[in-house]
């Protein structure tokens, strides 16, 4: 069997279980029943740029190779051309976008550094997997030095539509890229049909039979492959003694007031002020939830050193204070906000405890929590998810409560929903969603990936 080897800029913490974000937690439950090699970003900066060698440690099956970025590579290539650029651009932002000419080079100097590296630790057999935005020009770089394996990649945002991609500086040359993979997975169908369109009008390219894109002199296959859970894990965390223990605690302490949960990197793109907003009206709306609901936003800081993400914390904080202040009483606070990273058999716990989960980013590759939500329910009381209709995952979870979270009244009136939903239309809506997150799970997307990825003819080939 082909050697597994993984490649993304964020690499989980395999010995701690402390993981930032979707791709990590995906890889991670990936890489523990395959085993193969993991290749990252150590997340230390040095402040010299000098040679590096990567620590290698092994933690079961999988062996994980990490390697410290300088401050001038973390500046232009983390923060600048990956998270100034690519990401709000990739999720529909354009206002947010910063661009510097110093990012675009930052950012091929780090791919051409990381295929270095790699490239001599990858033999020809390997199956090579890379990761989302920070590394799509790697396959290409590998390329340049003689790497023959088949090279896939996914990413993990959304794929927005070619008249938002050409805003993007060198974006002609990073779609380039793209076609020096054998495979190429996008979260959404959405997703496909964006990338075909910017291949078709603004690259000359040709859509093939089986999915196939031809441009550039070569032919790739292009399909999505939905993101998923492991849901049995999830299930299993939340339904520990330990978490019995916290759900009690928890109804005690709040009085046995209903529970609505959201927990989410703090990023623009969560929606986060928009939900507090709904929640708001709720209150005014629904004036019977006074003093009765709670909303508990989990939200840990992410990316501290972008402007906007100082912005969108101000604004988060500035009005969760406004509504305790308004509508709070001394036994009462209608917003807890918690901005900080809780272990993820707690979280499961909180959620089993919650009547409704709220997940509505106002763009997002697929969204991860919806699925843990549905997965830590108690099948015979479950409680309801509320999810934006711009999340990934709403192409899939139809049975959720689908809401715009641009319309604060629509979200308000989805809240009120869930909270007064009979327990027979909760519980079928549940089971169609688990049923959901079951078909669609981690292991079916690794399984499709790496299948399509075994099967695409190979160009390469000595
Ligand atoms: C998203 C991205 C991941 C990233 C994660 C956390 O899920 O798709 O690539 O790792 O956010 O962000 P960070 O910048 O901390 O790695």
């Amino acid at each position: 069997m082909s050697r597994l080897v993984v490649v993304s800029n964020r690499v989980a913490d395999l010995e701690s279980g402390a993981q930032s974000g979707g791709l990590a937690v995906a890889v991670a439950s990936m890489l523990e029943e395959t085993g193969g090699l993991w290749f990252g970003w150590d997340g230390n900066i040095i402040e010299e740029e000098t040679e590096r060698t990567p620590n290698i440690v092994r933690h079961g099956r999988a062996t994980v190779a990490t390697i410290p970025l300088s401050r001038s590579e973390y500046e232009t290539y983390y923060l600048g051309y990956s998270n100034k650029v690519l990401w709000p651009s990739f999720h529909y932002r354009l206002g947010l976008l910063d661009y510097e000419s110093s990012f675009n080079e930052g950012y091929r100097r780090v791919n051409a550094m990381i295929a270095d590296h790699l490239a001599t630790m990858i033999s020809p057999t390997d199956l090579v997997w890379i990761h989302d935005y920070h590394l799509i020009p790697l396959a290409s770089e590998l390329r340049k030095r003689g790497v023959k394996s088949r090279i896939g990649f996914f990413l993990h945002i959304p794929f927005p539509p070619p008249d938002v991609v050409v805003a993007v500086p060198e974006h002609a040359w990073l779609i380039e890229t793209m076609f020096a993979y054998d495979v190429v997975g996008f979260q959404t169908s959405s997703d496909v049909t964006n990338f075909q369109r910017y291949v078709l009008e603004q690259a000359d390219g040709v859509l093939k039979a089986g999915g196939q894109m031809s441009a550039f002199g070569r032919t790739i296959v292009v399909r999505s492959f939905p993101i998923g859970i492991d849901v049995d894990a999830v299930a299993k965390m939340a339904h520990t003694p330990e978490a019995d223990a916290s759900i009690r605690l928890l109804a005690t302490r709040t009085l046995n007031r209903a529970q609505i949960i959201g927990v989410d990197r703090l990023d623009y793109t969560k929606g986060l002020p928009d939900r507090v907003r709904a929640f708001r009206r709720l209150l005014e709306l629904y004036p019977e939830n006074i003093k009765r609901v709670i909303l508990m936003q989990i939200a840990p800081p992410t990316r501290e050193e972008v402007a906007a993400y100082v912005e969108i914390r101000e604004e988060l904080e500035g009005l969760s204070g406004n509504i305790n202040g308004e509508f709070g009483d001394f036994d009462w606070t209608p917003v807890r906000y918690i901005h900080r990273a809780i272990p993820r058999d707690i979280l499961a716990a909180l959620f089993r405890g919650s009547k409704a989960g709220l997940v509505t980013p106002l763009r997002d590759g697929m969204n991860l929590v919806a699925k843990e939500y549905i997965a830590a329910q108690d099948e015979d009381d479950p409680g309801v998810l509320i999810l934006s209709r711009f999340a990934g995952a709403a192409e899939d979870l139809e049975e959720a409560l689908i809401v715009n979270p641009y319309d604060m009244d629509d979200v308000a009136t989805a809240m009120q929903r869930a909270l007064k939903m009979p327990l027979q239309e909760r519980v079928e809506r549940h089971r169609a969603l688990l049923g959901r997150a079951r078909a669609h799970d981690v292991t079916h997307w690794r399984e499709q990936f790496l299948k399509a990825l075994a099967n695409a003819q190979h160009r390469y080939a000595a």
